[in-house]
């Protein structure tokens, strides 16, 4: 079984071919932080254009690549949401389309599930079941992963994700969009003591995070402190972070029981983040797995992988399929 994967959910196009006997066999990825920069964010309509304009030579770049074509694919999955409404359109039309012509299925993925599932593509994949941590520009949250499409949600961000909260802060550091990397190579050179900002709901007993707090707690240090400073800053905004997420997964993996965890969505390419949750659970017997670096952020290798996993799963994708509401692109 062959599967073509595209997703166009934000500011990435990524297309590629997996292939139930061979792997991963072909993928393409074009970011549009060039395009974004100078607005600090993601501009919505620039997106759409920018997917628009690259979607299918970067669909031809691929099949070329893996020396196949379009009659070899069984199936092509596409990111049906969440994400921006005109970029996500951008994908599926040319999905359905692709598929139509073809008389192939078209798969939506949801995008999250994408996340969830790429730890698979690793060499050393997890097993079911397995705490998720997820965290990317648009979603944190604790998920009890007992077995493919069967998700339960242990808790969540009561306001902004991880990773927006990294852009945010790295805004005010005047640092280049996307901020999460950036921010983190500065923290690299400051002193993780010197400040002491807040662990926002640390002592709740519970899975909601909250991280808008520590966003502001860093805008009035900055407006207390010189640029000499920030290192100092972004390296008490790294650990507030790092110490947060570790607390709460160890409290996850309590509650559930479960021996293993999955890291995924663009914070888990995180350095500290990783060294961090490695250094903590891996004594106490927990394995703990990401997604190959790059797989990390968005990518059309994830949604070539769910969607196999639901060509191979038919039962299971009915009812997949008629779980994602209309609201849902
Ligand atoms: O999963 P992703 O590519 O897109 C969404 O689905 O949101 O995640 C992007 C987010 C951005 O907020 C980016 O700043 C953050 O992941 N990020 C990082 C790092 N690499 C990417 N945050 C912290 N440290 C990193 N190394
Ligand atoms: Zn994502």
């Amino acid at each position: 079984m062959i599967v073509l994967g595209i997703e166009t959910s934000c500011d990435e196009t990524g297309v590629a071919l997996y292939d139930g006997a061979r792997g991963l066999r072909a993928e393409s990825l074009h970011s549009q932080i060039a395009l974004h920069a100078a607005y600090g964010g993601v501009v919505p309509e620039l997106a759409s254009r920018d997917h628009i304009r690259l979607l299918v030579p970067l669909i031809e770049r691929t099949l070329n690549e893996a020396q196949a074509d379009l009659a070899d694919l069984d199936a092509i999955a596409y990111t049906a949401g969440p994400g921006l409404a005109g970029a996500l359109l951008v994908g599926a039309s040319v999905a359905s389309a692709l598929a139509r012509s073809q008389h192939l299925p078209a798969y939506p993925v949801h995008h999250l599930e994408g996340h969830l599932l790429s730890p698979f593509l690793a060499s050393d994949p997890p097993s079911f079941p397995f705490v998720a941590l997820l965290v990317s520009g648009g979603h944190s949250q604790f998920m009890a992963v007992e077995g493919l499409g069967r998700y339960r949600l242990l808790g969540e961000t009561v306001d902004d994700a991880v990773g927006e909260a990294f852009d945010k802060t790295a805004q005010l550091l005047g640092l280049p969009y996307p901020g999460g990397p950036a921010l983190s190579q500065l923290a690299r050179q400051g002193d993780p003591e010197r400040f002491h900002l807040p662990r926002p709901l640390l002592q709740s007993g519970d899975l909601q995070l909250s991280f808008s707090g520590l966003k502001t707690a860093v805008a009035q240090r900055v407006r207390r402190q010189s640029p000499a400073d920030y290192p100092d800053i972004a390296a008490a905004f790294e650990a507030a972070v790092v110490d947060v997420l570790t607390h709460k997964t160890r409290l996850a993996l309590r509650m559930t029981g479960y021996t293993q965890l999955v890291v995924a969505g663009g914070v888990g390419a995180n350095q500290p983040l990783r060294q961090a949750l490695r250094a903590q659970l891996e004594p106490a017997g927990i394995r703990v797995t990401f997604p190959p670096a790059h797989l990390c952020t968005d990518n059309g290798a994830m949604i070539a992988y769910a969607g196999y996993c639901h060509l191979q799963n038919p039962a299971l994708w009915t009812r997949y399929r008629d779980s994602l509401s209309p609201g849902f692109t």
